[in-house]
């Protein structure tokens, strides 16, 4: 714990010393309303005035009771408020500054890299490259050749390697049953690499306590889908943000969410066809390669394949399909079942209170063209994505959180992985 001390004190000696930079979200505020103020008329109207992307973006809408998280332009918060007043609803400013706090997370990121640098393992202490990442895997390869296998499966539009890490017990029986994880489509979702890479750790290096994980099935993942953006959300606190891929539009605007540039009612509602806006389906489907690789992962591994799970931030859910239509599907008893597994070993764990629910009526918006129900409709049984918990200003929990959340994400993760290698025995 010292470590942190002489951070904070260090931090604190360079703030003060005036070091900081301002930066693009200096001002910015993050407001929380209360689940209980949407009244109909109100929620419509932040609907129309949020679609105002300069000056708003929506970190979090009501979902599951939970609170909205907003954040708002500096020269627009007079007005919001107002209206909020005029509404008679209830809030909180949670974020003060984001810019300042996005400053301050850079320069203890930076320092943390300096304390720890990679020495082989990766630990929780600090967040770490998309190079970190692949250098581990490729150690682990290397370290447990007979359980550990590495497999390069594309290449990112900036021309970073995409390398799954497949994980098996080491008896060398082929045809398992087969659990796919990916993390960091968003780049700006730190916390899902890391929760990726906690899960690596847990299997590779403790099959004692998860011997019955790797029995009949193996497990395949990618930790970081979108590395190009993943890098540049490391560069500033300018960039902090960046939630697309890094390949530019025919427009002036960079990047797609890859996570709406899946061939299946692909660039529906929930989608964008503006570049510019965050949830950019691209110029066609499967545009860019981060989400083809991942398309094409689902595909070789869908007959065997028995869970996906793509690792988001944030809001504590565990969302199963559809995405795409507030309809769910048959089998939705089997998807809840998993589904309620994990959310229940969490809050044992740790009392966090993930909410479970069908993709689009829990968190009240569409999004089609996503991996989750590409793959549950590939033939996936069970297919999830599941959004990590809140932290720093919402997308960014800071290095001193990681221990506990990629903790707490591993337990539901297992609980869901038992649920299932019980649910679908290798046949
Ligand atoms: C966005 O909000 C700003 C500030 O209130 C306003 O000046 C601008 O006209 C709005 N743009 C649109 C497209 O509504
Ligand atoms: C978890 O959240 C749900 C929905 O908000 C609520 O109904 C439930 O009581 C909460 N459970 C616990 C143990 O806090
Ligand atoms: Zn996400």
């Amino acid at each position: 714990m010292s470590v942190w001390w002489v951070l904070l004190a260090l931090s604190c000696l360079s703030f003060s010393a005036g070091l900081q930079k301002t930066n693009r979200y200096e001002g910015y505020k993050i407001y929380e309303i209360s689940g209980k103020a949407r009244s109909l008329s109100f929620s419509e109207t932040l609907n129309e005035l949020v679609k105002n992307a300069s000056y708003y973006e929506v970190f979090s809408g009501f979902n599951g009771g939970n609170p909205a998280q907003i954040m708002v332009h500096p020269h627009e918060q007079v007005n919001f408020v107002q209206l909020m007043d005029d509404n008679n609803v209830d809030y909180d400013i949670i974020n003060r500054n984001v810019g300042l706090t996005l400053s301050r997370q850079f320069e203890t990121n930076q320092m943390l890299r300096q304390w720890f640098p990679y020495n082989g393992r990766l630990g929780t202490e600090r967040y770490y490259s998309h190079e970190e990442i692949n250098q581990f895997i490729e150690d682990l390869a290397v370290k447990y050749p007979r359980r550990v296998f590495l497999k390069t499966v594309g290449r990112s539009y900036e021309n970073r390697w995409l390398k799954t890490i497949t994980i098996t017990n080491g008896d060398a029986r082929r045809n398992k049953n087969v659990i796919l994880v990916d993390g960091g489509f968003h780049a700006r979702e730190w916390i899902s690499p890391a929760a990726a890479i906690y899960l690596i750790n847990q299997l590779v290096e403790n099959l004692e306590d998860n011997a019955d994980l790797l029995q009949d099935f193996d497990w395949v993942i990618l930790p970081v889908v979108n590395p190009d953006g993943y890098e540049y959300t490391q560069l500033s606190a300018d960039t902090r943000m960046w939630r697309k891929t890094r390949q530019p539009s025919s427009s002036n605007c960079i990047g797609t969410d890859p996570n709406r540039n899946f061939d299946f009612h692909w660039n529906e509602e929930g989608a964008s066809d503006d570049p510019c806006d965050d949830t950019f389906a691209g110029a066609k489907a499967f545009s860019e390669p981060e989400a083809l690789v991942v398309g094409d992962l689902i595909h070789s591994y869908a007959d065997r394949g028995q869970m996906y799970l793509t690792l988001h931030s944030y809001g504590s859910l565990i969302l199963y399909p559809w995405g795409w239509t507030a309809a769910v599907p048959d089998t939705e008893e089997d998807l809840k079942e998993v589904a309620e597994a994990g959310k229940s070993a969490i809050l044992e764990a740790t009392g966090t209170n993930y909410t479970v629910g069908p993709s689009t009526t829990t968190i009240n918006y569409a999004a089609s063209g996503a991996s989750d129900d590409y793959a549950f409709n590939a033939g996936f049984p069970i297919s999830f994505t599941m959004e990590l918990p809140f932290g720093g200003t919402g997308f960014d929990p800071p290095a001193s959180e990681i221990d506990r959340i990629v903790k707490e994400t591993w337990v539901g993760i297992a609980a869901m992985a038992r649920r299932v290698i019980q649910k679908y025995p290798l046949a």
